[in-house]
């Protein structure tokens, strides 16, 4: 069964990547959801594609979706949830900044079983089944096998709350100096599989919310890498901070996190 979910979330993807790439070419209507926080019209046209073709295909499954909410047809409660954000990096989408992605996974019984993201500038397609590795346009990829803080390249996002970005300039301003080198790219379910590619060596960021994350952690888990928070314990949903990494660096980033002292972390 898993299979075919997989198969049925990737051409998904694929077909709102479509959508995204399209909306692109097109003068966008922008709003703000937040001083620095945008959604545009590609957001919500995807996000609607993404629900209808779920509930058309599993109309007893529930969906947790970025700009609409928890939603389900039925009054019963599904073990299967759906978890999608229509676009990851919106910012970028908005100034055409070829950086962005669909993020789409499934949760059954509050465990993630199928993960992808799709990139469409990159024409990228990660995908992850659990317990059966992770892939990259269906080639097997694996997270990098560097052991060094100091040799690896590392990369984090800001959340919108002007708050939570000064929390983790504090953080960015250490691993500058202790790290080879630190990027900040504008989409945490791609950034996630640049980890699980081996691209990135590790990744952290203070105030996620599940749809950023659900399909890139997957990813991470079934390419060899670790995903944790901030104390080590394994990743969770509902929290919003998260490490990931190769697995060889993780105890490294964690005490440089862990010697802050308190960071304030919101969702
Ligand atoms: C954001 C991106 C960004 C991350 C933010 C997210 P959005 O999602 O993933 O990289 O730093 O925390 O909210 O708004 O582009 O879907
Ligand atoms: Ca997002
Ligand atoms: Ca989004």
């Amino acid at each position: 069964m898993a299979r075919e979910y997989l198969e049925f979330a990737s051409e998904l993807a694929e077909e709102a990547g479509g959508l995204l790439i399209d909306y692109l070419g097109r003068e966008l209507v922008i709003s703000k959801k937040g001083s620095i926080n945008l959604v545009t019209e590609a957001d919500l046209k995807s996000e609607e594609l993404l629900v209808s073709k779920i509930f058309e295909h599993f109309p007893h499954h529930s969906i947790l979706a970025e700009e609409s909410g928890a939603r389900q047809l039925g009054k019963k409660a599904s073990p299967c949830r759906w978890i999608i954000d229509p676009l990851d990096g919106t910012t970028n989408f908005a100034h055409r900044y070829p950086f962005f992605c669909v993020s789409i996974a499934l949760e059954i019984d509050h465990r993630l079983e199928v993960g992808v993201v799709y990139d469409p500038t990159a024409r990228e397609l990660f995908t992850a089944v659990r317990g059966e590795g992770a892939r990259l346009n269906g080639r097997s990829i694996q997270v990098s096998s560097e052991a060094s803080l100091g040799d690896s390249l590392v990369c984090t996002g800001f959340a919108y709350d002007r708050d939570q970005i000064l929390e983790n300039l504090k953080l960015f301003h250490e691993f500058m100096l202790k790290a080879r080198a630190v990027r900040r790219d504008g989409s945490a379910a791609l950034d996630l599989c640049y980890v699980a590619a081996g691209r990135f060596d590790g990744f952290w960021e203070l105030s996620l919310n599940p749809w950023d994350v659900a399909a890139g952690t997957l990813i991470v888990a079934e390419a060899g890498g670790r995903v944790s928070r901030f104390d080590g314990s394994p990743a969770l949903l509902e929290i919003p901070e998260s490490v990931a990494t190769n697995g060889q660096i993780h105890e490294q980033m964690l005490s440089i996190i862990n010697t802050m002292g308190e960071l304030k972390v919101e969702g």
